[in-house]
């Protein structure tokens, strides 16, 4: 891939980066987008069926055994070379911010350490009532595991449907978009609020966008630079243009 000589002179001097990265950067890792059917027995169930509070609250058995079934798909999942060109990356650029929509983790297992996970991450568990985080739980409960603080149902530390993101972790993300020179957009369609307004902020504030996404985006004709591929081979390869490693 050759990354246009402007860009990777921009990033070469490159002082503050903010990257947004979406389900898509996790694919090669095995792991299913969001937009991606759902396979075997909850094929019958759209995400947005179950990933809400609604859900939670009528059938809570469904709804655990749902993020159950998706937490054990994570366990086996590895890092793909994404991951690792970001942490590389991050290694790179000064002051640099990784604003995720995963919940899988993988980012941090790949060694990125300024990591705000704006839906969560799937693999903490708290509860929904007193909001304590559980470290442990009875798997066989028989509706869902109960709080060991109150009693209460115990739920996925995620962010569901109609859910107000973490306060602190989507501020941090708004100031990285602020300040930083350039934006990635990688592996997402685009589509949620308010992770999909991101890049429209940072440009605002003069920053120049770079998408990278196996299709176009409703992004794409706003980006400065868009690279159409798979991020686990499009990111090592410009990150080894640019910084000569990956
Ligand atoms: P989507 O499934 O909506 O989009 C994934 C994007 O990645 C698509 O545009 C794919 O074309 C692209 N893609 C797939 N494989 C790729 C690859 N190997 N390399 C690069 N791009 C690839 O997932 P998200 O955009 O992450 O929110 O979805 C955003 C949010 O929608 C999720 O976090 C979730 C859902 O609502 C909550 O659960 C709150
Ligand atoms: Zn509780």
């Amino acid at each position: 891939m050759d990354a246009p000589a402007e860009l990777i002179a921009i990033l070469r001097k490159v002082e503050r980066a903010a990257v947004l990265t979406g389900a898509g950067v996790s694919q090669e890792s095995g792991l299913r987008t969001f937009r991606d059917s759902q396979e075997g027995l909850w094929a019958k169930y759209e995400p947005t069926d179950l990933a809400t509070p609604e859900a939670f609250a009528r059938d809570p058995k469904l709804v655990w055994d749902w993020y159950a079934w998706r937490s054990e798909a994570i366990k086996g999942a590895r890092p793909n070379r994404g991951h690792y060109a970001l942490a590389e990356m991050e290694a790179a650029i000064p002051n640099f911010s990784l604003i995720t929509q995963n919940v899988d983790g993988l980012h941090r297992f790949a060694g990125s350490r300024n990591v705000l996970e704006l839906h969560g991450n799937i693999q903490r568990v708290r509860c929904s009532v007193c909001g304590e985080f559980a470290e442990n739980w009875d798997e066989e409960a028989e509706v869902t595991p109960a709080c060991s603080k109150c009693g209460g149902l115990l739920r996925p530390h995620v962010v569901w449907f109609g859910e107000p993101l973490p306060e602190a972790i989507l501020t941090a993300a708004l100031v990285a978009v602020k300040e930083c020179q350039v934006f990635f957009s990688i592996g997402t369609s685009g589509v949620v609020q308010p992770a999909a307004s991101l890049a429209r902020a940072a440009q605002t504030h003069g920053a120049i966008v770079v998408e990278i996404n196996a299709e176009s985006t409703p992004l794409t004709l706003q980006a400065d630079y868009f690279f159409q591929g798979k991020s686990g081979e499009v990111l090592p390869d410009l990150v080894k243009e640019v910084w000569g490693k990956a």
